[in-house]
This record gives structure tokens, sequence and C-alpha cells, in this order.
């Protein structure tokens, strides 16, 4: 676990999370309640709604003066500098990773892929190697290694999952083999909400010498993560989906791999030198930030981590637990709803079908009702094929969802279910 957390679960742990005071700090609520409308918002895992700490550091970055980063010798361009630089060492520090030189800024955990697939993993890709995933990714942790093995010859496989939405870690060790070039699994489901055992995944990858991608974009915003304990290669997440803003992530990487990565895209700030003959790339992570970044996407990235570590990730983690708990308790009694996913350990997420009714009418009686929910296939095509389903309706929960909240969930798809009876 990351020593900051360690010290902040520490002195938290034994307080339990004041959801009333963390709404307070989401001006959106106040904003919804003013307007005489009621927002219960439960599609988190879709993205998060933002603290007011995240709304002020990323006015501060324009009120304050903008400034380019990297490249000027004046006052704005050096604050501009010392902010961005400054919100790298607060992701380094978040994920526990030895240094800031591993962690790169990207759009999000898609873009962290994307490069990840064009930079890492195909220069060493050929013919008849393979790429694992595993049944239950998001398309962002499909679509970008398939391309590259399409491009290649190489062969994706898939690690298959059960009914009850768990990965078959068995068959995982049966996938690995020689010609295994790299493996790609979310932390946690987006779709089903299935928490996955991250650490034996990664240490089976391990053994056998194979890098593995961890897609953290639905785990962070949850509970504690340490790459450096979880030992993976790679860690993607994105911002707007941990309370910060959109348009900006992170890559975590292992230096020997960031060092052995050609540039993802070229441009201004990721050289050393540039002639029409030769261009010699500046080091990592500069190398594979081409361009002017999202300096404010940075800036509030860092307050939304620096957010959420304040309030203390184990004791986030326990809160949520009781509300998805009781939101799934509840609906498992109700005669018509079918769960879809029953996994061993959940955060965050439930997805169910109603008898007789689609889930996009289903996510529209919700949202007239003032319950905000996703109905669909959450770009998990693949785990709908697997349930027989076209889509689900999806409830996420967060940091400031309260029990009332799971039970208004409920209560309005038990007038769903009046409706249509
Ligand atoms: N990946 C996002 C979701 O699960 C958009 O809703």
């Amino acid at each position: 676990m990351n020593p900051a957390l360690t010290a902040t679960a520490a002195a938290t742990a034994r307080e339990a999370l004041d959801a009333g005071r963390v709404r307070a700090d989401f001006p959106c609520f106040a904003r919804w309640r003013a307007a005489g409308d009621t927002l219960v918002y439960l599609d988190n895992a879709a993205t998060t709604q933002k603290p007011q700490a995240v709304l002020d550091a990323v006015t501060e970055v324009y009120a304050g003066g903008a400034g380019n980063i990297h490249r000027g010798v004046h006052r704005l361009s050096q604050r501009a500098t010392e902010a961005y630089e400054g919100a790298r060492e607060t992701v380094r520090c978040f994920l526990g990773a030895d240094s800031a030189d591993d962690i790169v800024f990207v759009r999000g955990a898609t873009e962290g892929i994307n490069l990840v697939a064009r930079s890492f993993l195909a220069p060493r890709l050929t013919a008849g190697d393979e790429v694992v995933v595993s049944r239950m990714e998001h398309h962002a942790n499909i679509v970008p290694w398939q391309m590259v093995c399409e491009e290649r010859g190489a062969r994706l496989r898939v690690i298959p999952m059960g009914p009850e939405g768990d990965l078959d870690l068995d068959a995982l060790e049966d996938l690995l083999g020689d010609r295994t070039r790299l493996v790609a699994v979310t932390q946690v489901s987006n779709a089903l909400g299935t928490v996955n055992p991250i650490g034996e995944i990664v240490t089976a990858c391990r053994r056998r010498g194979v890098p593995i991608l961890v897609d953290g974009a639905q785990a962070v915003v949850h509970g504690p993560v340490d790459v450096a304990t979880l030992g993976c290669d790679f860690y993607v997440f994105s911002g707007h989906k941990v309370y910060g803003p959109s348009g900006v992530g992170a890559l975590y990487a292992r230096r020997e791999h960031l060092e052995s990565m050609p540039p993802y895209q070229g441009g201004g700030d990721m050289i050393r030198s540039v002639s029409f003959e030769h261009t010699d790339f500046a080091p990592p992570p500069q190398r594979f930030e081409a361009g002017t970044p999202n300096i404010e996407g940075a800036v509030g990235l860092a307050a939304a981590l620096d957010y959420l570590s304040g309030l203390g990730l184990e004791r986030v983690a326990a809160h949520e637990a009781g509300v998805l708990d009781h939101a799934v308790r509840r609906l498992s009694t109700l005669p018509g709803v079918h769960l879809v996913g029953t996994p061993k350990e959940r955060a965050g997420v439930v997805s169910f079908v109603l008898d007789g009714v689609h889930p996009h009418d289903v996510g529209t009686i919700l949202d007239a009702r003032g319950v905000a929910v996703r109905a669909g296939h959450h770009c998990a095509q693949p785990v709908m094929d697997f349930f027989g389903l076209p889509a689900t309706t999806r409830a996420s929960f967060a940091v400031y969802s309260t029990v009332e909240e799971a039970d208004a969930l409920v209560d309005a798809v038990a007038e769903v279910q009046e409706i249509f009876a």
C-alpha cells in the first residue's frame, strides 16, 4: 500500500465517512436542490461529479495567469511548469510509484492503453504471437490490442469468465505460453463490478515473464492501489472517473519499459534536439507527451487525488461497500429483477435487467424520477454477449452516494415494474 495512504487510513479508519459532508463538497448537488430538482446520480462508472477543490484548482491555473510549461523563462511559464510537474508527483504518490518519471500524462485510460499497444507491444509482436485479455474487458482494453494483433498477424486470446462474472484463473495459467507477449486485464469490471484478484493475475504473469497492463479506470476511485507492491508493468486510469477533469489520465510504466519504448507521437516538448536529418528524443516521460499538454487537467486531477486521499481511501471503500451492498440486497429481493453478475467481490457497480422491460426504458423512467443510471452495453459488448443480453441497466456508486439514494433507486425500479405489470 502507498505509505501516504497508509498514514491517512490509520488516522481515519475508525471514523465512518460522513456522506452528507462529502456531498457538500460537490456543488452540483446543491445546485440541483436549489432548482427544486432531485439528483440521485448513480452513473459514476461513466463519470464522477467534481468537488469544489477540483473546480478551484482548474480555475486557478487560468485565474493566476496562463503559461506554457517547460519552455518559458518568465514567471507564468515557471508557475505552470511547477503546477504540472507537481501534479505528476501527486499521481506518483497516489499510485505508489517509485519515481515521477514513471508517470506519463495521457488523455485517459484509453490513450494510455493505445500508447502501450503502439510503443511497447507493436515493435515486439510478430506473426503467431499472442496477447491475452479477459472476457470482461471494456472495449478500450480490447480494440487497441486487436488492431495491433491484426496488423502483425498475432492472436488475441481471452481469459474466460464464469456465470457469476468471475474470471477463470486456471484458464489464465493455460493461456500463458511462449508466444504470450502481453496480458491486459481490468482490475474492476465497469459492466459487472467484479473486483479481479489482480495480485494473483500479476504474479502468474510475472512467473512466466509476461508483461501485464492493468486497467485501473474503475478501480483507483474505490480503494487504495500501490503499483510497486502490485508489481504490474503498466497501470492506467482516467481523471474524470476519479472526481477529476475529463481529457486527462495517467499511465504508470516500469522504467525499463519506458526507456525502451519509441515515442508515441512527435512534436514539441518531446525532443532534445531536432534537425532535418535527425531528432534526438527527450527521456521519458517527456518523450511521450508531445505538444502542449492538458495543464489544467493534470492540475485538476492532482486536486482530485489529494481530495480522495484526504478522505482516506480505506474509509471511502468501506462507505461505498455499505451503500452498494444495501442496493444489491434490496434489488435481489424484487421479483422480476435479475442481477447480471454475482461476483465474489464487487466494487461500485450493480447491473441488472427487469423481466419484460428494455434497459433503455428502465433508464428513461428512472431519470424521470430523478435517478440517473446508465442503460446499454457499457462499452463491454463481449460481456453482454456472454450473458445473452443486448444491454443492462447499471447503477454505479461513489463516495457521495447514500443508502437513501440506493433506496430511491430500488423504489424507482419497483415503480417501473408496476408501470409494465
Ligand atoms: N467506460 C464508461 C462506462 O463504463 C463510459 O460507462
